[in-house]
């Protein structure tokens, strides 16, 4: 599965208390599969709405989404919600793990969306563990393990089944250099891998790991570079 995104006039208002916030303005966005993409933008900006509908999550007040070929706006609930857990891998900016699973249980459960056997599962999730530096805090809960654990376990999670896309908000926000430079490796590996990296940062350094940088202001895409 290769993945091809095409955002066309994708406009997101919210209601708040009777008053519209546009979130995001008409964004018209192609992402070419096996391209590596960052976005910046100031707090506020629509990053993080973007990136809830290219995956799936949201669906917009208004535009066109066509991901591989299909629109995926027409699909039934059902079909979005298989395309996403078969293809698609999410680090959210505030991780979003299960409070009552262990790390290991946590990355486990994308591979038993998957229908992936459970030997098989644990094996993996472990290994996904190991690379991010956490083989010492598998058994742990998430109230257990400090904020830069908690994002590597997240990340762990999103890349444990190998997506066609992976999806990161700010995936190195909580982490020191170190941790922040085996992320970002572990990011461009699957990226070599073949998968489409779409990540969210606020940190230059970081953006310039991908290939190509993409500006947000108050819900549009002013930049649009390649690197
Ligand atoms: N569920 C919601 N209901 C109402 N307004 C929302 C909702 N989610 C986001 N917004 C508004 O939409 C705008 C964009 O929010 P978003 O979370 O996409 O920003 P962001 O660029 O990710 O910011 P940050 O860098 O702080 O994470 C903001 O003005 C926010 O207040
Ligand atoms: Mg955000």
């Amino acid at each position: 599965m290769v993945i091809t995104i095409q955002l066309e006039n994708v406009t997101q208002t919210y209601r708040v208390r009777g008053n519209p916030v546009t979130a995001l303005d008409h964004v018209s966005l192609s992402i070419e599969a096996g391209e590596y993409c960052a976005m910046v933008g100031e707090s506020g900006s629509g990053k993080t709405t973007l990136m809830h509908v290219m995956g799936l999550l949201a669906t917009p007040t208004e535009g066109r989404y066509t991901l591989c070929g299909q629109d995926v706006f027409a699909m039934k609930n059902g079909g979005r919600s298989r395309l996403r857990a078969a293809h698609i891998g999410f680090v959210f900016q505030d991780f979003f793990l299960n409070p009552r699973l262990t790390a290991v249980e946590n990355v486990e459960l994308p591979l038993r969306l998957a229908g992936i056997a459970r030997n098989r599962r644990r094996d993996m999730a472990l290994e996904a563990l190991e690379k991010v530096g956490l083989s010492g805090r598998t058994d742990h809960l998430p109230r257990e393990l400090s904020g830069g654990q908690q994002q590597r376990v997240a990340f762990a999670r999103a890349t444990v089944h190998h997506p066609a896309l992976i999806l990161a908000d700010e995936p190195t926000g909580n982490l020191d250099k170190r941790s922040t430079a085996s992320i970002l490796d572990l990011l461009r590996a699957e990226n070599t891998r073949g998968a489409t990296i779409f990540m969210i940062t606020h940190d230059p350094s970081a953006a310039l790991s991908a290939s190509r940088v993409l500006t947000m202001e108050q819900g549009r895409i002013t930049g649009d570079r390649l690197l």
